[in-house]
């Protein structure tokens, strides 16, 4: 029976960084995960690595070079005829990708002298100070501390049962081997619009159905407009307010009934549909309840603000308890849980996440919305700048979209910061490094901006906070 100071179950972004900072603390750890790649393959890197944010990130980039050699690049005075799409060839080069970092998480484990072991983990129950932790297919492990990162899976939408072929969830819309010609979409939610995205510039017509009146109802609202706009300007059709009642299919179709926001029949044909309907927390094989381990109501692992959950040195990070199901959540929530178990204080502000969206235009904001501060009764001034003003937006030819900046009306300290447009992804990091440390509206329109860059339209949204933008 192999001993260690901590067991950590799972090898996503939540896990496998909860294991590699437990070892940089001294503890001998050891981390156990299930996952299979399609080949039946051990894969480390959990849904992140194998179905998630790397491999729909590589098809996205594909997917935005192939509508820019088609139809951008005349702008610039560049013509090209004959533009070829190589389904295949794209598809391999985002597994590529994918297996390059997940064989590098192995890697990593090695380097870090992380025992990495494949199988089933179950909870069985603590002898004295130790937890019991049974591997399917292996021996049985004993640690004083457990990390449970066990991510999350599809909602499943009984209407529309998969079959992983012409109905799919992500992992089948991340590996079509021909473009849909017509590609229908329930759900319009992040992996809806990103992959709806990535279809739709490689030629499929893509209809999205969704149950929420409201389109993005967790973005702040004028960027919820903005980009229901875009979408729909680049043809997009997004449906909102509808019911799916029923989903068929033969060889050839699919075929989904749905009622429209006024509560009108409607059908809906299809060569693809993809169902993407939100994820549930995974629990499945954990050995919870055996374990008296506490599950809130949406069957996610109940922790306090550290990760602790009801158990004794028990804690779970990542999708598998509140919070977002971001990638980098968990990666945060594990290294806080590794600095605690090592006597050292861990912290992870939810409030500082930063939420992006990898679509044309890319979306991103942190902290609260417009909506939030007015529903809250809180005083606040906001400052906001175009794209269309900032030169090197001009010179990429990508100059939709705004950055809007949300300032406490009395301190000034910065309460929110909204961006849709080019590299927004990137440029949010500003936003998070300035709200860490508290900053004002001030301090950011007093940082010195290289020009011309993206960033300046952060720099000109501070400045608008205080009525004095420059270039406007
Ligand atoms: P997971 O990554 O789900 O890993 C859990 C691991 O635990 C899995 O390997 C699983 O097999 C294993 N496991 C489960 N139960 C057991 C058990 N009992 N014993 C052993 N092993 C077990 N997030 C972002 O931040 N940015 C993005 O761009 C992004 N894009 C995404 C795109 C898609 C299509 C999807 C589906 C998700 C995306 N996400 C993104 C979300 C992100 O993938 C998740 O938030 C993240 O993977 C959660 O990490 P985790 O470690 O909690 O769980
Ligand atoms: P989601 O929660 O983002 O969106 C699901 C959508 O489906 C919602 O808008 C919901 O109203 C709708 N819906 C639910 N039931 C429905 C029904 N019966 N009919 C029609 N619509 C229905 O979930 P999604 O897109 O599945 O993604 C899961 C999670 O993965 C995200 O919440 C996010 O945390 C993570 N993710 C993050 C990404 C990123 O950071 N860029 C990219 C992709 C996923």
């Amino acid at each position: 029976m192999a001993e260690f100071d901590v067991v950590v179950i799972g090898a996503g972004p939540g896990g496998y960084v909860a294991a590699i900072r437990c070892a940089q603390l001294g503890l001998s750890v050891a981390c156990v995960d299930d996952w299979k790649n399609q080949q039946g393959k051990p894969t480390l890197g959990g849904t992140c690595l194998n179905v998630g944010c790397i491999p729909s990130k590589a098809l996205l980039e594909s997917s935005e070079n192939f509508e820019r050699v088609s139809h951008d690049f005349a702008a610039h005075g560049i013509s090209a005829t004959g533009v070829q799409l190589d389904v295949a060839k794209m598809v391999a080069r985002k597994d590529k990708i994918v297996t390059d970092f997940t064989s590098g998480i192995g890697q990593l484990f090695k380097k870090n002298k992380v025992s990495s072991l494949q199988g089933r983990a179950t909870l069985l129950g603590r002898d004295g100070e130790t937890w019991r932790v049974a591997v399917v297919g292996g021996e049985e492990l004993r640690a004083r501390h457990v990390i449970i990162a066990t991510g999350s899976t599809p909602r499943v939408l009984p209407q529309a049962p998969l079959d992983a072929v012409q109905i799919v969830d992500n992992s089948g819309a991340l590996a079509f081997t021909e473009v849909p010609k017509r590609l229908a979409i329930i759900g319009a939610g992040v992996i809806g619009l990103e992959l709806g995205s990535v279809w739709r510039r490689l030629g499929s017509e893509v209809t999205i159905l969704e149950a929420a009146p409201a389109f993005m109802p967790a973005a702040d609202d004028q960027v919820a407009k903005e980009a229901l706009r875009a979408f729909g300007k680049q043809g997009l059709k997004i449906h909102l307010g509808v019911q799916i009642d029923k989903v068929t299919q033969n060889k050839k179709e699919v075929f989904i009934s749905w009622k429209d926001a006024q509560g009108a029949a409607q059908e809906l044909l299809a060569d693809k549909l993809i169902v993407a309907v939100g994820r549930v927390p995974n629990t499945d094989g954990l050995g919870a309840k055996e374990a008296g381990l506490k599950l809130d109501a949406a069957g996610r692992i109940e922790v306090d603000d550290h990760c602790r959950s009801n158990l004794p040195n028990v804690y779970a990070v990542g999708d598998v308890v509140r919070g977002p199901m971001l990638a980098h959540k968990a990666s945060e929530e594990g290294v806080m849980v590794a600095e605690i178990i090592a006597g050292q204080a861990g912290h992870c502000d939810l409030n500082l996440v930063p939420w992006v969206m990898y679509a044309s235009p890319e979306i991103a904001w942190v902290g609260k919305t417009e909506q939030q501060l007015k529903k809250d009764g809180v005083a606040y001034k906001a400052g906001q700048f175009p794209f269309m003003a900032n030169g090197r937006a001009r010179a990429l030819g990508d100059t939709m979209g705004f950055v809007k900046i949300l300032a406490d009306a009395g301190s000034d300290r910065i309460l929110g910061v909204h961006i849709i447009g080019a590299m927004a992804s990137e440029l949010i990091q500003q936003a998070v490094l300035a709200m860490s440390f508290s900053a004002s509206s001030e301090d950011l329109a007093r940082t010195i901006h290289a020009h011309p860059s993206l960033s300046e339209v952060i720099h000109e949204a501070a400045l608008a906070v205080d009525k004095r933008t420059i270039h406007i």
